[in-house]
């Protein structure tokens, strides 16, 4: 390989003196353009490194004398984020239910609050979709224990039912007929016949018959004398074909006999108000709230 430099006869530049089989070099310098915008990153990369976070230390970093960070710039978004939210929060709590259903913008809010509080605090008992399990209602239907007004249902969320925790819990207790001995064997069966000819079911129409007037004397007082319930007292209706605890020749006799005792605990003391109203009305609207 020859290193003498010399001028390239076609394009007037001079060679480098590099030669490889007959092939020379031309010795052009680099493009001006090109080489300012190198000497401009040189120099923007220093001041990055004074200004920014730049070179890892040993168990720390150099951070920079603009001392900016990410992990800072996220917490100043999240407590934004936040305070946006109180804003909202603040309104929902100086709001009746009903007026925050009257407010689309506050009631698309709450809905979304209501559903996130009740995913967490509600769902392992009346389950994800709120359809709830033998013994837990579903929330879903038109179909009301306690009655079905955003105002109730704010108050049986709030209170809870058949609790000792809160003296204003909803309150009511269906005598155990078999176990305290009020009705004996027969009269239960009577009943039962009754209760499933009211709801429709096959049944034996003589027991039935004979079920009607234990039912007058026993039942009527809470369940309604039709058997339609009374949510003053939490009791159920029993014409429909929607029951709590199974609407079965069993469960019925089990319900009757040896009676149920739901419990709910009581969020009011656990939740803050802006999240009671939500889920009030989020409970409201998922079914046919009254
Ligand atoms: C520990 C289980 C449990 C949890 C948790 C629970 N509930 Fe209940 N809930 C019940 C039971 C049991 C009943 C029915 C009690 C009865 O027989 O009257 C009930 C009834 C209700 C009712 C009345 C339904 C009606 O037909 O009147 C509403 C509304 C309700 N729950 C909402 C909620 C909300 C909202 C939450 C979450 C903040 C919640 N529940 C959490 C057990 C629970
Ligand atoms: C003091 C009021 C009261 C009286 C009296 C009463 N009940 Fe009830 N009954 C209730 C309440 C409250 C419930 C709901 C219990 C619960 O959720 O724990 C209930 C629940 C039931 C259920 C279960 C319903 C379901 O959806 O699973 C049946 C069945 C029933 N009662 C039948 C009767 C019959 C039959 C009589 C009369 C022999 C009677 N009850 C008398 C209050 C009463």
């Amino acid at each position: 390989m020859a290193t003498v430099s010399e001028k390239d006869s076609v394009t007037g530049v001079d060679t480098t003196g590099h030669e490889w089989d007959g092939i020379k070099e031309l010795d052009n310098p680099l493009p001006r353009w090109w080489l300012w915008i190198f000497y401009a990153c040189i120099v923007w990369s220093v001041g990055y490194w004074v200004l920014m976070p730049a070179w890892p230390l040993v168990s720390s970093y150099t951070k920079g004398v603009l001392g900016y960070s990410q992990r800072e710039i996220l917490i100043e978004e999240l407590a934004a984020a936040k305070a946006g939210q109180a804003e909202w929060l603040n309104r929902i709590e100086a709001a009746t239910v009903d007026e925050i259903r009257a407010d689309p913008q506050l009631l698309e809010f709450a809905m979304a609050g209501g559903r996130s509080a009740f995913a967490v605090n509600c769902s392992q008992c009346h389950g994800q979709g709120a359809a709830g399990f033998t013994g837990y209602p579903n929330l879903n239907d038109d179909d009301w224990l306690w009655g079905g007004t955003p105002e109730q249902i704010l108050h049986t969320i709030t209170h809870g039912i058949r609790n000792t925790e809160d003296p204003d819990a909803r309150w009511s207790q269906m005598p155990a007929f078999g176990k305290d001995g009020v009705l004996d064997r027969a009269r239960i069966v009577e009943v039962v016949d009754y209760v499933m000819a009211l709801s429709g079911q096959a049944h034996d129409a003589n027991r039935a018959e004979a079920g009607k007037a234990v039912f007058a004397e026993q039942c009527a007082a809470c369940h309604a004398d039709n058997g339609t319930g009374n949510i003053e007292l939490g009791a159920p209706n029993l014409t429909d074909a929607i029951w709590l605890y199974g609407g079965d020749r069993a469960a019925l006799t089990e319900s009757v006999a040896n009676a149920r005792f739901g419990i709910m605990p009581p969020w009011g003391s656990r939740l803050d108000e802006a999240t009671l109203k939500q889920l009030a009305v989020y409970v409201h609207a998922l079914g046919g709230g009254q």
